[in-house]
């Protein structure tokens, strides 16, 4: 039975001339990282409302920087997986193949995927408080917390959305149309409950693409999927990629 859905999904990315891929943290939990709403999922150890948003970083910086530099410690100590090269090597197979991610680890970068859209922002970038100003810090851990601008002395801060902030107009724009001109929408490694990045399956369903997700569990998405592998990423995206290369070597 899964072998079908998996040749089905194959034939469904073959005969495609755009694809898009959104990620969500899924797929990097076989490298190590930590998913938020899962088991062992970052949302059920810590309150998202003292560390994730605008208020929490007013309050204590301090602490917010912590959080943060733990979370870098842990991402620069794994390494992109089967499922992040998969993607990677998909920009090569599919002429018009487009990445959109809510994750904020790098991973795909680092797997050499090059179209990328980042919705949430990157860990391993900071932003000055004053003028805004980003800049890379790969530094684990942090050289001083919490971070301030070399230039102006204003505390640096996370370039990542926090809860009730807005994303980068750029970059949602991009993605939104992006979704609403694929044929084929991979949904790989998200709950599908974080909006905006959630409503883009939809975009793309209701411009005519087919919706294939990857999860080892159901999502609100799962009933809407033209198919639904349920499974992990890092197995699945290299199984689907054999197919492929097997149908054109
Ligand atoms: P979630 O933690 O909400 O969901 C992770 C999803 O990955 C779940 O549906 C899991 O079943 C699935 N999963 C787990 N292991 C997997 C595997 N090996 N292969 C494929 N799927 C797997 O993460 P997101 O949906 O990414 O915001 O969460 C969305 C946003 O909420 C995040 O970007 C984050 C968070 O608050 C920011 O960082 C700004």
């Amino acid at each position: 039975m899964l072998s079908n859905e998996f040749a089905s999904a194959a034939a469904l990315l073959r005969d495609a001339e755009r694809v898009v891929a959104l990620t969500g943290a899924g797929i990097s939990a076989e490298s190590g990282v930590p998913t938020f709403r899962g088991e062992h999922g970052l949302w059920r150890q810590f309150r998202a409302e003292d560390l994730a948003t605008p208020d929490a970083f007013a309050r204590d910086p301090k602490l917010v920087w912590e959080w943060y530099d733990w979370r870098r410690g842990i991402i620069a100590g794994v390494s992109p997986n089967p499922g992040h090269a998969t993607l990677a090597a998909w920009e090569k197979r599919f002429p018009g193949f487009e990445l959109i991610t809510q994750n904020v680890d790098g991973l795909h970068a680092r797997a050499g995927s090059t179209r990328l859209a980042e919705l949430h922002g990157n860990i391993w970038k900071v932003r000055c408080t004053k003028d805004e100003t980003v800049s890379e810090d790969h530094f684990v851990p942090l050289k001083t917390i919490p971070p301030r601008c070399p230039q102006c002395g204003a505390l640096l801060r996370p370039h990542i959305v926090w809860f009730g902030e807005s994303l980068e107009p750029d970059v949602l724009d991009r993605a939104f149309s992006l979704s609403g001109a694929c044929d084929v929408m991979l949904v790989i490694g998200t709950s599908a409950l974080v909006h905006p990045a959630a409503s883009l399956p939809y975009r793309a369903a209701a411009s005519g693409a087919k919706i294939i997700e990857i999860n080892p569990t159901t999502t609100p998405l799962t009933a809407e999927a033209d198919i639904a592998l349920q499974g992990k990423a890092g197995e699945i995206l290299p199984a689907i990629d054999r197919l492929l290369r097997k149908e054109s070597p």
